[in-house]
């Protein structure tokens, strides 16, 4: 773009004579100027480094972690039984703005009861693991089978994700059947443009979010290199979600925000920056996917696993209407509409060992 291409070369492959340079400069200014602009425009459309957990400048590095073949870490936190007199080890996926201390409030009494061993991870760039710019739909599912061989969960185990740890859920039918037990999907975050989603039933869930989370969204699909301009600029109001804007919670959602947003934990979050955890998560989320998870098949034919997914059918944040589509399409997904529960029902008050029970038991 510096290059002088207005400059025509001369016969002889001499320079031409000089200008003054007071006329070169007014020559140029214009050409400075633009280039100045787009700079500056590049400036504003790319994030800073993420701030890496355990650097100079990083946030310390507090938990346990394993090492994953490409040399990134992953930080964990277990909890309910210890997981050698586990009965039962599930994975649990936390959401969108959370951490590895988000994991499913299985109560004490059932954990012992059943002997249930709980392990939740940070998502990459979220809390103490390692950044990973290139995650994909894919990535994380790789990543769940190689901290499960790293703590010796055996070959096959129990998955639990909630919201944007829900629909990873998906991903981990696809890419790692064969490692898995079973699987309780928390009202997944959906993708409206999944392939083999009829355009009313996508359009319907479209329209429940409110207009700045539909530019948000949409951004993330569409123009993925401007999501973080986006949600950071302040000409426009950017995703609700990011902000917590009380237009998207339920009746039901409202009695449970408080312990949501005020959890001691929460600032470990975002505290690699937004772009890494968050905007990260909606280019993800709402990316361009290869495959759809109407297409998936039965993980486990031989009925020796369950499928179960969970949505609140007054989810405001996620709307439920592709949760209910996807499960009218494959019969093997066990259904769960909660019919006053908003988006966080896994918080509410032994919500999470009914569906841990469920997911373990087969109730209901
Ligand atoms: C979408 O259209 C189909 C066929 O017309 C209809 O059966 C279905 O109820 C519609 N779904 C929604 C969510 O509008």
């Amino acid at each position: 773009m510096a290059a002088d291409s207005g400059k025509m070369p001369s016969a002889g492959g001499k320079a031409p004579p000089p200008k003054s340079s007071e006329s070169g400069i007014m020559k140029r200014l214009p050409r400075l100027a633009l280039v100045f602009l787009v700079a500056l425009l590049y400036r504003q459309l790319q994030a800073p480094a993420p701030r890496v957990p355990g650097t100079p400048g990083g946030p310390p590095v507090t938990s346990p972690r394993i090492r994953l073949k490409d040399g990134r870490h992953l930080a964990y936190h277990e909890s309910g039984v210890p997981r050698e007199q586990a009965r039962y080890r599930i994975v649990f996926m936390h959401g969108f703005d959370s951490c590895r201390y988000d994991v499913l409030r299985v109560s004490p009494e059932l954990a012992r009861e059943l002997g249930v061993y709980l392990l939740s991870f940070d998502r990459p760039g979220y809390g103490e693991s390692d950044p990973h710019p290139a995650r994909t739909d894919k990535s994380v599912a790789l990543d769940i089978e190689q901290l499960a061989d790293a703590m010796e969960l055996g070959d096959r185990f129990y998955l639990a994700g909630f919201s944007m740890g829900g629909e990873i859920m998906w991903s981990c039918l696809k890419y790692i059947p064969h490692r898995l037990s079973g699987v309780a999907i928390l009202g997944p975050v959906g993708n409206f443009w999944w392939s083999g989603l009829p355009a009313n039933v996508s359009l319907e869930a479209w329209n429940v979010q409110v207009a700045q989370d539909k530019w948000a969204v949409g951004v993330a699909h569409h123009a993925p290199w401007l999501t973080y301009w986006w949600n950071t600029q302040k000409l426009f109001p950017a995703s609700s979600v990011i902000a917590f804007n009380p237009a998207i919670m339920s009746p039901a959602d409202m009695e449970l925000i408080p312990s949501f947003a005020y959890r001691t934990h929460a600032y470990q979050a975002r505290q690699q920056g937004e772009h890494e955890s968050l905007h990260r998560d909606m280019m993800v989320g709402f990316g361009k996917w290869s495959w759809s998870p109407l297409e998936l098949e039965d993980p486990f034919p031989d009925g020796d696993g369950k499928v179960h997914l969970w949505h609140g059918a007054e989810d405001l944040i996620v709307p439920v209407g592709l949760s209910r589509h996807i499960s009218k399409s494959l019969p093997w997904v066990r259904y769960h509409e909660l019919p006053t529960a908003g988006h966080l029902f896994p918080m509410a008050d032994g919500m999470a060992d009914v569906i841990v029970k469920s997911l373990l038991l087969g109730d209901e």
